[in-house]
């Protein structure tokens, strides 16, 4: 399979039965009590999200502002999607672009070699009762951007961890993010590329105001629109 091809056309991304989840698994059933959310991740769901980092992404779906969808950028085995995913439900439910290509990023080829991440995400999604609110995407962060057109409440950084690739997946998702929205990066203090451009294009842009981190994430709240030169490659607030 090409890496990175935009969509897997020979993916029927489909929920397992639930005769098909492994036995001796926990289930997620109250998605309004944080502890067992937090619990159900940090036992039963691999992932790179410490519990903190879980707690405080649980807190932003379930408290976050303005009417749009939600998306997250990098999904992986589904852990921060589940956190996210049992937030919105804690709230009363909503939607979550789980958008991945299940083929891991340039970091996890050096460790791991070849991955394919699907199979044990639909299995986390099923066991945490949360396919009514998780709606998952196999394709590049790219191609999601082209195919969904709706505004977006709250958005997940957290796919490539090469610079120009969070910089496209910025300039492709953020203008779709309303006014009062939310912006989440996860690894921006652990990886310098990721640093860099959420300090440029989020911390010093003057479109978003930052309010808040916990661990390797923080978060901004979106409070301008964004003027966007395609040639020069800079943003800037509008006026
Ligand atoms: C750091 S992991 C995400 C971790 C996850 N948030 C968690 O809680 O464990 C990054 C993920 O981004 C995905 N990814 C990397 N580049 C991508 C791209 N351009 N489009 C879509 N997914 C991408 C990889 O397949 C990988 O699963």
């Amino acid at each position: 399979m090409e890496s990175f091809s935009p969509i897997y056309s020979h993916i029927t991304p489909r929920f397992i039965r639930e005769a098909d989840v492994p036995k001796g698994l926990p289930r997620l059933t109250d998605h309004k009590d944080r502890e067992a959310v937090l619990d159900f991740t940090e036992d039963s769901v691999g992932g790179f999200f410490s519990r903190e980092e879980c707690g405080a992404i649980y807190d932003l779906a379930r408290a976050h502002g303005p009417d749009g969808v939600a998306v997250e950028i990098g999904s992986w085995k589904g852990k921060s999607t589940i956190c996210l995913g049992s937030g919105l439900k804690a709230r009363g439910g909503g939607e979550l672009f789980a958008i991945d290509s299940h083929e891991g990023s340039e970091e996890h080829a050096h460790v791991y070699g070849k991955v394919w991440t699907f199979d044990e995400f639909v299995n986390n999604i099923e066991r945490a009762r949360l396919t009514d609110v998780i709606v998952p995407l196999v394709m590049t962060s790219w191609y999601g951007a082209r195919v969904l057109g709706r505004p977006v409440s709250l958005l997940f950084v957290d796919g490539s961890h090469n610079e120009e690739d969070v910089e496209m997946d910025l300039f492709l998702w953020s203008h779709k993010v309303v006014i009062g929205g939310l912006i989440v990066f996860h690894d921006v203090f652990s990886f310098e590329a990721v640093n860099r451009v959420w300090s440029r294009c989020i911390r010093d842009s003057g479109i978003f105001e930052v309010i808040g981190e916990e661990g390797d994430m923080a978060w901004a709240r979106k409070i301008k629109e964004i003027n966007y030169d395609f040639v020069e490659n800079e943003w800037e607030p509008s006026k």
